[in-house]
């Protein structure tokens, strides 16, 4: 069986990050849930060491080499995990700018689970008022349960909040369940 293919795509432009952190305890989330049901390759993409190369141009085919790679990993991904820190109150402008590269007929139907992180709790929305307006306009298909972190969630780089943890184990059996039924369904049809 060929492997399920997880595209993380995390929307820091540092590289010291809390958003990282919540991008990581999500894919051992996603890890977790698939053992033993899915062989599961899991590709994080970095918007801090992917910007030098997405800033040379507004198109794919400008790209150089590793730009036009997470583009294609992006597409071609069976689960997208969006993350991105809160800038102004919506996606950082570097992540907007990945997915202003994603073809826009490529997600159409993919499973994406969406999460943010914040300095406070007051722009918690910005995942139902941001994110999830951003892949309905690609006619992705955003898992359900969402995730919101803010500072006050983590002890410097590590997550503190058994609430925080509680919800990332939520969105990740929602999105597990959504890769198995797809996977089931394609197996069903090619028999
Ligand atoms: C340019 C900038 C804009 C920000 N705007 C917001 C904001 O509108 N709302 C918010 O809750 N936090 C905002 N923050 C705080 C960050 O979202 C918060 O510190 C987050 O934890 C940063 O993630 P990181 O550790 O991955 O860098 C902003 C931070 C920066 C640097």
């Amino acid at each position: 069986m060929s492997k399920i293919r997880i595209a993380v795509v995390i929307g820091n432009p540092s590289a010291k990050s809390r958003t990282k952190v919540l991008a990581q305890a999500i894919s051992a989330r996603l890890a977790d849930g698939l053992a033993g049901q899915l062989p599961v390759q899991i590709q994080t993409l970095e918007i801090a060491n992917l910007a030098p190369a997405l800033l040379t141009g507004g198109w794919p085919a400008e790209l150089p080499a590793d730009g036009a790679a997470a583009v294609r990993a992006i597409e071609a991904a069976d689960l997208i995990v969006a993350v991105t820190p809160v800038y102004k109150g919506s996606y950082t402008g570097l992540f907007k700018h990945l997915f202003d590269l994603v073809s826009p007929d490529a997600l159409v139907g993919r499973p994406v689970l969406l999460a943010a992180n914040g300095g406070s709790d007051r722009h918690a929305l910005v995942v139902d008022h941001q994110l999830r307006p951003l892949f309905s306009f690609f006619r992705a298909l955003t898992v359900p349960s969402s995730v919101y972190a803010a500072e006050s969630d983590f002890d410097g780089y590590t997550i503190r909040s058994p609430a925080l943890q509680a919800r990332i184990g939520e969105a990740a059996e929602q999105a597990v369940a959504l890769i198995i039924q797809k996977a089931h369904a394609k197996h069903l049809l090619a028999a």
